[in-house]
């Protein structure tokens, strides 16, 4: 089929207000709003604004009074425990009722904050439809994180409620999850007055009389007493949800989203984009502590009417290589999307496709691929395996759906491997030099995105204006910076290549290594210290730190190390993947002081070099390379 794109995306520049009053039209409103979108409200404008909507009504209630109420809104796989389970579109809606008269029984009322810390259960889901049905705002946490990171949200965001659940299961041990919130609640300062704990059978929690409520005794004691809780109608601009993100410094940034612009903007996504209709399954293999999760196993699916797939499980190991194939085969999904990490897991496990071969995936039509850059070697590999087109896009945890990406539902454009293909309608994207000049086509620069940015991208970050404006607005007047680095070239497709500020992308997962630095630092022996994201085969980037020792320290470097690896772990979480550190004498620097981490990082990962001019003292670079030898990490002479 010819595509659409080029007559669509033209049709949004013409008429941005047209296009997205059409995609809204698609959603109910309770009132509709007074305009499309008011450029006087909010740091950059508002969309929708005077309209009165509900989220959870339009994932849900909708589809029911529209008759669809007996088709599957949830399946749920867990390949950890063996469970499979579906939900129809009345049956969540049920358990979602229910879980809202709990939440308003804890005193949980529009506007609150609750913290959804939770594996990749049902319940999870459930539990952020049910905040988005009475109004009160869901901030979820990824599992993969510890104490301290939960304590900084709960204290940022100021949440009333934690839902949680007794443990998390990673391969071969069991994440005892009440623990790490004890710990994260002894260490903030705001106490939320209850946690609803769901006890898994693999592991019982204790419970704080007085303060724990057990989840499933509350919803089966809400459903037993008929919880019908009726939807709180909310402003458009009112948040739906704040989900914390890696920033430049230790302290998360905390992503507001609406909720009318990201409804209108998802509904558009999950048809167009990813080419879904009702009735379809679509698979996103991510955790819905992530923005992937949030946008499409939660709420774009749902609002889409498309049934959609909670996968409990890693791409290899739980049991094969073969698992992500059994899902799709098994619940007939049309669409995966996943991150290409977990490919090239897959492919390290199974590099002759043999486990693909085994599952005919009959209603297999399209792999996406987000969260990194889909290397063109894994993506060619997907491609010849697979059968299916193989579509990367690029988006952010700011953005909320894709910037760029090659839209099946409006009909794929030529691929170019190692391009997300071309910018979605209400992006309009540019690429400047450090000064603020636009680039020629082919030139490697900064890409933004003009203002306003599209329904759906982050209206500001909770509590924090004017930090938004520093960090995403003020760089490039008129425009979002997206601090990702690359080109646009003669055909319009846009190349994404690094970020330009200091986080790193490990196994499809978004960190800072600013704060991986501020952790390190806090060990007592350390004086200085950089962390560099380096290559690795799998995850793409791995953490490595190099410390600089303070004088008087002569105990063992190895037991230092080892330490200051259970420092980071303890404090940001296994996520991090920190496992390297590297005790140097002297970091490289600049004469006016600024530590040399891209040259480094090019030493870490053997890549050509150059002097920088700057440099304070070249030789500083020479005991960086023999540090990294003696790690048995590779180097390459400028
Ligand atoms: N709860 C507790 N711990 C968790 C966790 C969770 N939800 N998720 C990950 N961890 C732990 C892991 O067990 C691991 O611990 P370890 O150091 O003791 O081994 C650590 O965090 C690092 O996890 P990860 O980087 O994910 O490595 P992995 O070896 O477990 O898995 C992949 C590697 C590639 C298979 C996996 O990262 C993957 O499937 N990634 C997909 C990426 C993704 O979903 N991205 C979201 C955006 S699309
Ligand atoms: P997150 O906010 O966790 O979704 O991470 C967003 C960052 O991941 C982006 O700013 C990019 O640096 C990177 N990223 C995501 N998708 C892609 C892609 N398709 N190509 C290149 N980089 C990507």
């Amino acid at each position: 089929m010819q595509s659409r794109y080029h007559q669509v995306y033209s049709a949004w520049k013409e008429d941005p207000d047209g296009f997205w009053r059409e995609a809204a039209a698609a959603l109910d409103w309770f009132r509709p709003p007074r305009e499309v979108f008011t450029s006087s409200e909010g740091v950059y404008g508002r969309w929708f604004a005077g309209g009165k909507t509900n989220t959870c009504h339009n994932c849900l209630d909708r589809h029911v009074a529209a008759g669809r109420g007996a088709d599957n809104a949830v399946i749920f796989d867990s390949a950890m425990t063996g469970t499979k389970a579906a939900w129809t579109y009345a049956e969540v809606l049920a358990e979602v009722k229910a879980i809202a008269a709990v939440l308003l029984g804890l005193g949980v009322t529009q506007g609150d904050r609750v913290i959804i810390y939770m594996p990749m259960v049902p319940e999870a889901v459930f539990s952020m439809l049910a905040c988005a049905r009475i109004g009160a705002i869901h901030s979820v946490v990824f599992g993969g994180f510890a104490a301290h990171e939960l304590a900084t949200r709960i204290d940022d965001s100021g949440a009333k409620l934690i839902v949680t659940a007794s443990c998390g299961l990673e391969p071969g041990r069991v994440v005892a999850y009440k623990p790490l919130v004890e710990h994260a609640l002894e260490l903030a300062e705001n106490k939320p007055e209850h946690c609803l704990v769901l006890q898994r059978p693999q592991l019982t929690a204790e419970m704080v009389p007085g303060r724990d409520v057990d989840f499933a005794d509350a919803v089966a004691a809400a459903r037993a007493e008929g919880a019908d809780v009726a939807c709180v109608p909310v402003s458009a601009e009112d948040p739906l949800y704040i989900l914390y993100t890696s920033g430049t410094t230790g302290q998360p940034k905390g992503v507001i989203r609406d909720n009318g612009g990201h409804m209108a903007a998802l509904l558009w996504s999950v048809t167009n984009i990813y080419g879904l209709k009702p009735g379809e399954v679509f698979w996103t293999a991510s955790d819905i502590g992530w923005v992937v999760g949030h946008s499409y196993i939660v709420y774009g699916p749902l609002l889409a009417g498309v049934t959609t797939v909670i996968f409990e499980g890693k791409p290899i190991g739980t049991p094969d290589a073969g698992t992500f194939w059994r899902v799709v085969d098994e619940h007939g999904v049309s669409v995966l999307f996943t991150a290409p990490t977990a490919f090239r897991a897959i492919r390290r496990e199974d590099p002759e496709g043999e486990f693909i071969g085994r599952y005919p995936m009959e209603r297999f039509r399209a792999l996406f691929l987000a969260g990194e850059r889909a290397d063109p070697e894994t993506l060619k590999w997907a491609e010849s395996k697979l059968k299916v087109p193989v579509i990367d896009h690029w988006w952010q945890t700011e953005t909320g759906w894709a910037i760029a990406a090659n839209p099946a539902g409006l009909g794929l454009l030529p691929v170019k491997h190692g391009s997300p293909t071309v910018p979605m309608p209400g992006y309009d994207l540019d690429v400047f030099d450090d000064e603020g000049h636009p680039v020629a086509r082919g030139v490697l620069g900064n890409i933004v995105v003009r203002l306003p940015l599209p329904p759906g991208c982050l209206q500001t970050f909770w509590r924090a204006d004017e930090r938004f404006r520093s960090a995403c607005l003020s760089e490039f007047p008129g425009y979002y910076k997206t601090a990702d680095a690359g080109y646009l070239d003669e055909d319009g497709y846009v190349f994404v290549m690094a970020r330009t500020d200091d986080i790193i992308n490990c196994a499809g997962h978004r960190l800072s290594t600013g704060a991986m630095e501020e952790v390190c630092s806090r060990h007592p022996d350390v004086a200085e210290c950089a962390v560099v994201g380096i290559c690795d085969a799998i995850k793409g980037q791995v953490p490595c730190g190099f410390v600089v020792l303070k004088k008087n320290v002569s105990r063992e470097t190895s037991a230092i190390g080892r330490e200051i690896v259970d420092l980071v772990r303890e404090e940001i979480g296994p996520v991090a993947a920190f496992k390297t550190v590297v005790v140097v004498e002297r970091l490289p620097k600049t004469r006016s002081g600024k530590i040399l981490r891209g040259t480094m990082q090019k030493i870490a990962d053997g890549m050509p070099w150059k002097m920088p001019a700057t440099i304070d003292d070249p030789a500083i670079l020479d005991e960086i390379g023999a540090a990294l030898r003696a790690h048995g990490l590779s180097e390459l002479p400028a």
